[in-house]
């Protein structure tokens, strides 16, 4: 089964399921966005669009998933922001270089298959200057957490992976420098990261 058919059969539940235990974290990423100005924001895999309520109007949002079924329930909120939904793979932008300000990736760089790649297009895509909000599940570098490992061989194929290690993937995009890292959700197990772009 793909990540595409199983987010497919996920959409339904998936608020109930994440919702309330990401409420405050994602509330708490969102709130590093500029608060002033027009910025043109990259909300990468939005899902049901859980982020949406918490983002400042003012800017310009385009919102990408890969699975129609989940973004169809983003689309189906009313935000009242100006926000662009469009059906497009993380590891492989529709945007040219440079395009926006400002990217949020919200429990998608450890979903995809490849965290590397889905960090280097959404570099590619950012000004120089410009920030990436990451919420997500890492190991720590040599941690061995075998029971997330073992898991993580079904996991992978239909929810998300259990194996990424944030230092490892952003040691392999050059061009990108961690401003902060703060444990938020699971004893640290999920954190939330602020990279700039130089
Ligand atoms: C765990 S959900 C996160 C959704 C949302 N960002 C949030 O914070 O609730 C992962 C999302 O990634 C999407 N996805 C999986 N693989 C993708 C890919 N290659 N490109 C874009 N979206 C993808 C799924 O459809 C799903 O909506």
């Amino acid at each position: 089964m793909s990540l595409k058919h199983s987010y497919t059969l996920i959409a339904p539940f998936y608020d109930a399921l994440v919702g309330g235990a990401s409420l405050k974290a994602r509330a708490e990423s969102l709130s590093r966005l500029p608060r002033e100005g027009q910025s043109k924001v990259l909300l990468n895999g939005i899902g049901t669009g859980l982020d949406l309520p918490h983002l400042i109007p003012g800017h310009t949002y385009f919102a990408t998933d890969l699975t129609a079924a989940m973004l169809g329930r983003a689309r189906g909120r009313n935000p009242g922001i100006t926000i662009r939904f469009v059906r497009a793979d993380s590891l492989c932008l529709p945007f040219a270089d440079g395009s926006f300000d400002h990217a949020v990736l919200h429990l998608i760089v450890a979903v995809v298959p490849d965290p590397v790649r889905c960090l280097s297009e959404t570099a590619r895509v950012l000004k120089p200057g410009g920030s990436v909000l990451i919420l997500d599940k890492f190991l720590r570098p040599g941690q061995a957490a075998p029971l997330r490992r073992a898991l993580n061989l079904l996991s992978r194929h239909i929810a998300t992976r259990l194996d990424v290690v944030f230092e490892d993937v952003l040691t392999r995009v050059p061009g990108l420098r961690l401003e902060s890292d703060q444990p938020v959700l699971a004893g640290g197990w999920f954190r939330s990261i602020r990279l700039v772009k130089a």
